[in-house]
């Protein structure tokens, strides 16, 4: 089962709270979450790990960060590029201390409000820092979800079904653990490339592994 593959293989990362405390109910802080999920866009696990470790020291707080200087989060950006996400993280930070009393909204909707929060954001945010049964799907997620269900459905077109698909496989219990170790599974073990389907926890119940489709899946519209 994924969850129980999570609590042996989740990777360490410094904005998680490991299986075992959230087993035990442990929350992640909103601000690390909203903060990962934004450097996370476009750009890789590896790169953004030093940039997440300095900004937390730096602005520990969603409050730190609203009160820092323009230039000062801009340059403390330079490197990971998408020089737009810097700065809605700044507007956003600042609408979280304005409008929301320094603390950020825990629904989908009133995530969706705050610059620079799109749909697969605030669904991660809700599920991962409040527990919420939201639908995280993000490029990954659509490649576990064609495969286990054999969607021969080229995207973008399948984006719909697949997206219910994940909804018909998100629990009501650690949908965010749930929604990371979906992430994990794609980032470790159903790869784009040669899929690692031997390791996969959820392998028997997979439609493309029975069918040798696998490797073939998502299909892709020619451009
Ligand atoms: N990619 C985007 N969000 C992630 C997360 N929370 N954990 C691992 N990889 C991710």
């Amino acid at each position: 089962m994924l969850l129980d593959w999570y609590d042996a293989h989740a990777r360490d990362l410094p904005w998680r709270v490991p299986p075992d405390r959230s087993r035990a109910g442990e929350r992640a802080d909103p601000y690390r979450v909203w903060l990962s999920e934004i450097m996370l866009q476009q750009t890789t696990v590896a790169a953004v790990r030093p940039y997440f470790e300095r900004f937390t020291t730096r602005w520990p707080a969603v409050d730190d960060l609203a009160g820092a200087a323009d230039e000062d989060v801009m340059a403390a950006w330079a490197g990971l590029g998408y020089y737009a996400r810097a700065r809605n993280l700044l507007k956003c930070a600042r609408a979280v201390v304005q409008d929301h009393d320094d603390r950020f909204p825990d629904s989908e909707a009133a995530l969706l409000g705050l610059p620079g929060i799109g749909p697969y954001t605030a669904a991660a945010i809700a599920s991962i820092a409040f527990g919420r049964r939201a639908v995280v799907v993000d490029g990954n997620v659509e490649r576990v979800m064609a495969r286990f269900g054999a969607v021969e459905t080229p995207l973008p077109a399948a984006k719909p079904e697949l997206k219910a698909l994940a909804a018909k496989f998100t629990p009501d219990d650690r949908p965010g653990d749930h929604a990371q170790a979906l992430m994990d599974l794609g980032a470790t073990v159903c790869t784009p490339k040669s899929p690692a389907c031997g390791a996969c926890p959820v392998q028997s119940g997979c439609k493309a592994r029975a069918a040798g489709l696998a490797a073939d899946l998502p299909r892709k519209s020619p451009k």
